[in-house]
């Protein structure tokens, strides 16, 4: 299975990039691939770019999305909701609307955040968001990383045990979930 993971945060340093690559390395020991498609390079949304001929960082976009056999969105929380980043990414996306390559793709959301809530008011934004694209969202429970700061070493790899444990748990019923909705 091909994944294609998209990180809501454009900071270098960001904890929610980190959690996209540890992500990376489990899906690989699940003998699956994920690759990160950036979206800091996109222009802002316009109407008048949107159509047959739109920018080419859209079409690489949607090109990376609809090749995904799903797609993991792992983003921080900005004021109780979704960085406008990664809304902006998927209002790309999302067009033609119901009929996107969004529609139907199976996809999986996380978050990370030196808060103890991590993100989960993001994660609530990102369905909602999501349902207008048509979007299956994996249903299981949250996959919340909070003191996230805590749970890399200086090199950025995640060491904490409790988070890697959950997040191979958290993957692998991802991959059965998608896998089986692609057999349906
Ligand atoms: C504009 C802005 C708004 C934020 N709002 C929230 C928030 O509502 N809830 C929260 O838990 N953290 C909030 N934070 C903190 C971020 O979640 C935290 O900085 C996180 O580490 C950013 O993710 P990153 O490390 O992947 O860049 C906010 C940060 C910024 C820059």
């Amino acid at each position: 299975m091909n994944l294609l993971g998209i990180s809501g945060s454009l900071r270098k340093q960001s904890l929610n990039t980190l959690l996209l690559q540890a992500a990376a390395r489990v899906a690989q020991d699940e003998g699956a691939s994920l690759q990160r498609q950036a979206i800091g390079d996109l222009p802002l949304y316009n109407g008048d770019l949107d159509g047959d001929d739109p920018p080419a960082q859209v079409k690489a976009l949607k090109a990376a999305i609809g090749d995904a056999d799903g797609l993991v969105i792992v983003s921080p929380e900005y004021n109780y909701g979704i960085p406008g980043v990664l809304k902006n990414a998927l209002d790309w996306a999302s067009r033609p609307g119901y009929q996107s390559v969004l529609a139907g793709k199976p996809t999986v959301i996380m978050s990370a955040s030196m808060s103890i809530i991590g993100g989960a008011r993001m994660q609530a934004h990102l369905k909602n968001v999501l349902g207008g694209t048509l979007t299956p969202v994996y249903p299981a429970p949250e996959f919340l990383l909070g003191t996230a700061h805590k749970a890399f070493d200086d090199d950025g790899r995640l060491v904490d045990e409790d988070t890697r444990k959950r997040l191979h748990r958290h993957l692998s019923g991802f991959l059965a979930w998608a896998d089986s909705l692609a057999e349906a």
